[in-house]
């Protein structure tokens, strides 16, 4: 017999089956509340509400588990490459050796984007942030492959999936070649995936380009890092637009959007400005707690805190250990690094933040490794809307396969009543 729920309202009783999951979380299963009913629920962030099931990823903010596909985060981290995790997210288990080269040649096929992209690249401003250029021209992907956008059918779709981790890496890089002043670069075939993503960004005709394996395990490890996470605010946004039957690069193009923003993806790009501005003031990391801590301050503690892990994310946890091993391979020195250890040893000291179960999330130290390998605070949101594409992409694909109804929240109304205009 299975668990239900009783709602008693106005003296009648209603029973509402209890659903349980594959790692025993449950949810009170409210498809019929509003027809037995006549309420709707209310659950502003949907801190409390379920909005799918998925079998991509599950998280325990409590434990600090993280696991893609049922694989720990700490196992794909150590042991597999971005690409395979990709695969895996996608495709929902391990490619084969043949299966997983077939993979790589068919995104190497659609690398090229049409050289007219190019235009629209050059009317933004040098001021233009990277976020708003990569939406914009990972919507206008679909202006130049119409056949990708609609995709139901198994063939259509895997060609879908290449293009876009094809093309999506290559225009991420655009901005800031068109910051620099830089030609824009071609992927290079001969090489791989993560490798082609620091030549696109640095390779200059003028002199030969050579990237360390230290620097592409790194990229490789964070990339995988932030492959997915479930119904995060951006992925929650591309199951939403896709649910609409806007194409991939639609529903891809509003999860940048909104990973943008500093209270998610933006935190990468806060925490080191955050860090920079405390160095600049002398170390004062005492200042900044206060400020995080001081209700009438919007200020936060950027890359703290989490809506779902109670706990130390285990993301950070990798990102903080290979902070310290790629700047000493690399030799680099960094005070930033320090304010961000004292920050952190700081916080989790103060009644504040331990009341309140604030920890480092993903984004407090992945900056700290960017800067070590060269790339500019203003692209290292881009970095992680790169990792996190194949997430968006499994979880538009689990959608669309699922056949999903059109996502269209209720609302309780609070307004004016019945008034004439005249
Ligand atoms: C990501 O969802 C995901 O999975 C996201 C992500 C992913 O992989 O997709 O993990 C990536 O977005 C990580 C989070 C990056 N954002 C930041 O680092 C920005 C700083 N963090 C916060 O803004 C905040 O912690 C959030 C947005 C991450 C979570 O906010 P919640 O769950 O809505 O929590 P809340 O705002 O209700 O805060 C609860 C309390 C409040 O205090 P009280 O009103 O109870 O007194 O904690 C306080 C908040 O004021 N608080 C903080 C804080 N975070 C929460 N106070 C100071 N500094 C902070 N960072």
């Amino acid at each position: 017999m299975s668990k239900t729920a009783i709602l008693e309202i106005d003296g009648k009783k209603y029973e509402f089956p209890i659903f349980k999951g594959s790692e025993n979380e449950e949810a009170i299963d409210i498809k019929k509340l509003r027809d037995l009913t006549g309420l709707v629920t209310l659950d502003p962030g949907y801190k409390n509400s379920g909005s799918c099931t998925s079998e991509i990823t599950f998280l325990d903010g409590e434990l600090g588990i993280l696991r893609y596909r049922g694989y720990a985060i700490e196992d794909l981290a150590e042991n597999a490459t971005f690409l395979e995790v990709s695969y895996l997210l996608i495709f929902g288990r391990k490619p084969t050796a043949a299966e997983l080269e077939k993979f790589e040649n068919d995104i190497r096929k659609y690398t090229l984007v049409n050289e007219e992209m190019k235009s629209i690249l050059d009317g933004f401003p040098k001021t233009a942030h990277p976020m708003g250029i990569l939406a914009a021209l990972t919507s206008a992907l679909t202006s130049f492959n119409p056949k990708s956008v609609d995709v139901e059918n198994e063939k259509d779709v895997y060609c879908a999936v290449c293009k876009t981790m094809g093309k999506f890496l290559v225009i991420a890089t655009w901005t800031f070649r068109k910051n620099m002043g830089y030609p824009l670069n071609y992927y290079d075939n001969t090489k791989g995936y993560v490798e082609n993503f620091m030549r696109l960004m640095f390779e200059i005709p003028t002199e030969p380009y050579k990237v360390s394996q230290t620097v592409i395990d790194a990229l490789d490890k964070l990339f995988i890092l932030h492959a997915d996470h479930e119904q995060n605010c951006s992925t929650s946004t591309v199951r939403m637009v896709g649910s609409s039957h806007a194409g991939l690069f639609a529903s891809i193009s509003a999860g940048v959007s909104a990973l943008w923003g500093p209270l998610h993806g933006g935190a990468n790009q806060a925490v080191l400005e955050m860090l920079e501005e405390i160095h600049n003031n002398g170390g004062d990391t005492e200042k900044y707690l206060a400020k995080a801590k001081d209700k009438a301050d919007p200020f936060r503690l950027m890359g703290f805190g989490h809506r779902v892990y109670k706990n130390f994310d285990p993301r950070a946890k990798i990102i903080k250990k290979a902070a310290n091993e790629v700047l000493a391979t690399l030799g680099v020195e960094d005070p930033i690094l320090d304010i961000a250890r004292k920050l952190e040893a700081a916080a989790l000291e103060d009644e504040y933040f331990k009341a309140r179960n604030l920890y480092p999330n993903v984004d407090f130290y992945s900056g700290i490794i960017y800067r070590a390998l060269g790339i500019p605070t203003d692209m290292f949101t881009v970095m992680f809307a790169i990792g996190r594409l194949p997430g968006w992409i499994a979880q538009w694909k689990e959608m669309r396969e699922n056949k999903e109804p059109i996502g269209r929240p209720r609302q309780i109304y609070t307004g004016s009543p019945l008034r004439e205009f005249k």
